[in-house]
């Protein structure tokens, strides 16, 4: 039998995340092998769904804010398929309100940008060659909502983590650092910044892998409803992580892929960011 395809998918209980292991498991003849990777650890709820006897789907416990239960599902990855070919990082938290507290914009940090590299740095040394990690992001992590300074070293093409880390650093400590448009979504809209820049990091730093992100589009999940209606559904927010995963991106990688309004129900473009 061939080997099968190996995909991790974070945040996979719900949301966007359930939806992106459904349209695989849905276009994947197999063999695959999904890791649904969940704060509970429990089955994730496909029903409805006739799985292939040629798809495995394995709930896993990851939690973004404990580092050993990263290193302890790439570990596992790594020890039975020796190599994994899909990375989506999907797993995000938003705090949509007037003030987030301290504790808030650290959880923020931690859980969409931290958390999520931490995931990616785990993996990448059982990433098969040609393989793809996929980061969902948001169109608020646009440098146009920062000040142009910001946006300067956001883009810098040498920037490195431990620069990246001083810039968010830098952000959450003074006020002179927060973006143009002040607002209650600060922490967010800072936190998908870092992860697209991250994106481009890592993407730059290992150029046998496609590594891109995304923005799903204002889509309609619990995250989704706190800014209104959501004008897509979960499926239809789930088409670019999954084309950035399997479909065609060419050998398009460190770029920040979305169509060109959050309710458009398109297949994504590289856009700027
Ligand atoms: N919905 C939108 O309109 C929209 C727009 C732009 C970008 N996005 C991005 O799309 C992604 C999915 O969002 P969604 O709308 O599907 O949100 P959602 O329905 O709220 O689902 C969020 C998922 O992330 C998981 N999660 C949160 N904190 C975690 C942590 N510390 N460790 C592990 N998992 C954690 C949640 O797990 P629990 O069930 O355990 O809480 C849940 O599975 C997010 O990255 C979000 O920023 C969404």
């Amino acid at each position: 039998m061939d080997s099968p395809l190996v995909a991790i998918v974070t945040g996979a209980n719900r949301g966007i995340g359930l939806a992106i292991c459904a349209a695989l498991v849905r276009q994947s003849p197999g063999p695959l092998v999904l890791y649904a990777a969940s704060r509970s650890g429990s089955p994730i709820d496909l029903a409805g769904l006739s799985i292939p006897p040629t798809v495995q789907i394995r709930p896993v416990k990851l939690s973004l804010t404990d580092k050993a239960s990263i290193t302890a599902l790439s570990t596992m990855v790594g020890n039975e398929h020796r190599s994994c070919d899909i990375l989506i990082n999907n797993a995000g938290l938003y705090y949509f309100q007037e003030k987030v507290t301290a504790a808030q914009l650290q959880e923020t940090l931690d859980v969409n940008f931290r958390g999520t590299l931490n995931v990616c740095q785990a993996f990448l040394p059982i990433m098969r060659k040609g393989g793809r990690i996929v980061n969902v992001s948001s169109q608020s992590g646009q440098l146009k909502y920062f000040h142009p300074r910001l946006q300067a070293r956001f883009l810098s093409p040498d920037l490195s983590f431990a620069e990246l880390d001083t810039l968010i650093g830098e952000y959450s400590q003074t006020s002179t650092m927060r973006p143009r448009r002040a607002g209650p979504p600060l922490a967010y809209f800072t936190s998908k910044a870092a992860l697209n820049a991250a994106t481009r990091i890592l993407a730059r730093d290992n150029p046998d892998l496609l590594i891109n992100c995304c923005c799903p589009g204002w889509v309609g999940t619990p995250l989704g409803a706190q800014a209104g209606q959501p004008p897509k559904s979960v499926e239809e927010g789930a088409r670019i992580p999954l084309r950035l995963a399997v479909g065609d991106i060419g050998q398009i990688s460190g770029r920040y892929w979305a169509n060109d309004s959050v309710a458009s129900t398109g297949h994504g473009e590289v856009c700027d960011w």
